[in-house]
């Protein structure tokens, strides 16, 4: 798929994965997006999940017939673009692999390749004779070796992972064309929406830990003449530059938009009764919000919404004198990924002695969290009147 003057797709969608790194649901699938830049040179940036080499190669073969392929950049070593190097070099043994040093070791251990490797620093060129590639080092987002590969020519910034979201992309990969989240969408005129949505999880679940990196590379490269962004999962943006960009600024600066997330877990029913009457407060007062069950799905949902709204509400029991075990995981994942600036606030049911919402509140203070207020923890059946999450709600609305 042409791209732009020099710049060819050459990635695959995969539709049979359901679960990525063994942890997040595709509802959409999710594509390995590679790049072929082609000047009196050809480099190759970055391969695709192995088990659709075959498919990359055709790809290959398709834009370039039976040219070769001089150069392989390897942006990021993380196998869902590193696995097919293997068979790039078989296919075409001259292949220079260009990458720096940190991924050299890396390269040697997944794939015991040693040899034919250029080591580029931060900053460094590489011309193809027309076109020219400059590298810059963003370590931590979200790999020590994670570079990215500007093409100066053409305004065009092969970021690896940065700007990516979960989703195979059906139609053209640039949303200037139409990219569409593969799969039956409600609103497929509003397929941005949900790029945004599998942005913010492949976000706050994959990269969200390193927001100080990320506000690094994003500051190192602010002055670039950025006219396309091709990323290696999701659309190419050109129309979307500012809006992704801005996206990827507010998270790593852990900023929310106005908005709630509730996230409960509940034995038998009585928390979850208390989070769909904080829910139903919110919908009565028309704040944005979401509302995730710990237990039952997948908490990268529920990790995208914490990322996406300024304030935490979050519900459980009382167990064996802890906080229920669905939820404690979900605090846990908010710790490890070092979310900031939150408002929370806590509620939950007991029977004898309690203790989940003062231990939630806790966490939230040693995330330097603001508590909206002591906290709703009531015994045995939650009842309004009794326990009223409306008070709890102007807590958590107050301004
Ligand atoms: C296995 C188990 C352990 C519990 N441990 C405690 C406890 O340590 N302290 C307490 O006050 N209540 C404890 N409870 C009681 C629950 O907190 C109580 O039933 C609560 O209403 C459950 O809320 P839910 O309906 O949202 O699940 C326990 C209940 C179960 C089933
Ligand atoms: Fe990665
Ligand atoms: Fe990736």
């Amino acid at each position: 798929m042409k791209i732009s003057g020099a710049v060819r797709y050459v990635g695959v969608n995969d539709h049979e994965k359901t679960i990525f790194e063994g942890l997040w649901p595709l509802p959409f699938g999710v594509s390995y997006n590679s790049y072929l830049v082609v000047g009196d040179k050809v480099a190759l940036v970055d391969t695709v999940e192995s088990e659709f080499g075959d498919e990359f190669i055709r790809n290959i073969r398709d834009e370039i017939g039976d040219r070769k392929v001089d150069y392989l950049i390897v942006n990021h070593m993380e196998p869902d673009h590193s696995s097919s190097m293997k068979l790039v070099r078989s296919n075409f043994p001259d292949i220079r692999i260009v990458t720096n040093a940190k991924a050299v070791p890396m390269i040697a251990g997944y794939y015991g390749i040693t040899d034919n490797i250029m080591t580029v620093r931060d900053g460094e060129s590489l011309d193809l004779g027309g076109c020219t590639l400059t590298f810059h080092m963003t370590p931590m987002v979200h790999w020590p070796e994670t570079m990215m590969t500007w093409f100066n020519e053409e305004g065009t910034l092969f970021s690896g992972d940065a700007f990516g979201t979960f989703g195979a992309v059906d139609g053209d990969i640039r949303d200037s064309s139409g990219a569409r989240l593969s799969g039956w969408l409600d609103s497929p005129e509003d397929t941005f929406s949900e790029f945004r949505n599998e942005m913010t999880r492949y976000y706050s679940n994959i990269v969200g830990k390193y927001g100080v990196p990320v506000q690094n590379a994003m500051k190192k490269l602010s002055g670039l003449p950025v006219r396309r962004i091709c990323s290696t999962h999701g659309p190419v943006w050109e129309t979307r530059i500012q809006e992704v960009v801005s996206l990827y600024d507010r998270l790593s600066r852990y900023e929310g938009e106005r908005g709630v997330c509730i996230v409960y877990a509940s034995m038998y029913g009585n928390t979850a009764e208390a989070a769909r009457a904080l829910e139903a407060e919110l919908i009565r007062r028309g704040v944005p919000y979401a509302i995730h069950d710990a237990a039952r799905e997948n908490l990268s949902y529920a990790y995208r919404d914490a990322f996406r709204f300024d304030t935490l509400a979050v519900g459980s029991p009382t167990y064996n004198n802890e906080i229920f075990p669905p939820v404690a995981s979900f605090m846990n994942g908010i710790v490890s990924r070092g979310l900031k600036n939150r408002k929370f606030a806590a509620f939950g049911s007991y029977t004898w002695m309690g203790g989940s919402v003062r231990q939630l509140n806790e966490k939230a203070q040693n995330l330097g969290f603001e508590l909206l207020s002591d906290g709703l923890a009531f015994a045995q059946g939650y009842a309004p009147g009794k326990c009223d999450m409306s008070s709890l709600a102007d807590a958590v609305l107050k301004d």
